[in-house]
């Protein structure tokens, strides 16, 4: 499948956030992919319901939210009427995690498993063919412009391997410290979306460093097919 990219908003400038919504509208982007930090299970707070309204009125892409919140349970409804499509819930915070997926199918949302950095891929292995997509993260969670760490490079080719083997259909999405350098081996690893926050947004032109990474990973995956 094509490579998606999904812009973090997390680095949009929220004094223009119109401004900002109708860019990612107009480029190469896929998804908007929404950051929902709780100060609890992260040590950073971003922005809640009213926001994630805004932005969907004035979104023409899918929204794809990360939860990285304790017990999303409580707020897996109100995510889907604020006109969420992709939903992620970590892991870590998911103590009965087959339920939440099913809960999340039930309400019509996609459902994703985020990974923090420590944790493995192994974990999986009893829910990965009830996913559509697992978030590999490439940072700790918590805060955008961090450096990506290498070894999720590694993590991404073996979970992409534990998915052909197991028949799995779900999508990899790869968070954190994502640039147009790294974009091609990302691809290449078997990451099927890409969220770059602070790449795009710092970005003399965001549209079009969008549009830079998309080629990286495009070029990278023609490669190897
Ligand atoms: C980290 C978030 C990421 C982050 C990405 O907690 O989940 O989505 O905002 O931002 P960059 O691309 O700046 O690492
Ligand atoms: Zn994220």
């Amino acid at each position: 499948m094509e490579t998606i990219i999904a812009p973090s908003l997390l680095s949009a400038d929220f004094g223009n956030l119109a401004r900002d919504v109708e860019m990612v509208n107009r480029s190469d982007a896929g998804w908007f992919h929404l950051d929902i930090m709780d100060g609890v299970f992260v040590p950073n707070i971003s922005y809640g319901f009213p926001v994630v309204k805004a932005m969907a009125r004035q979104a023409r892409k899918p929204l794809d939210a990360h939860l990285m919140i304790v017990e999303p349970d409580r707020y897996l409804a109100p995510f889907k009427e604020a006109g969420v499509e992709w939903l992620s819930v970590h892991y870590e915070a998911c103590p009965h995690l087959h339920r939440t997926v099913q809960h999340i199918h039930d309400l019509g949302m996609k459902a994703g498993v985020a990974l923090n950095p420590h944790t493995g891929i192994t974990l999986l292995e009893d829910i990965l063919c009830d996913l559509d997509y697992v978030v590999v993260m490439s940072v700790n969670p918590g805060f955008g412009g961090q450096s990506f760490i290498e070894h999720s490079l590694y993590k991404l080719s073996r979970l992409k391997e534990m998915c052909l083997r197991k028949g799995a259909k779900a999508l990899i999405e790869i968070d954190g410290g994502v640039n147009a350098e790294n974009a091609g081996s990302l691809a290449k690893a078997g990451a099927d979306i890409l969220v770059a926050g602070s790449a795009v947004f710092k970005a003399d032109s965001p549209e079009r460093m969008i549009t830079e990474i998309l080629s990286a990973a495009q070029s990278a995956g023609k490669a190897v097919r």
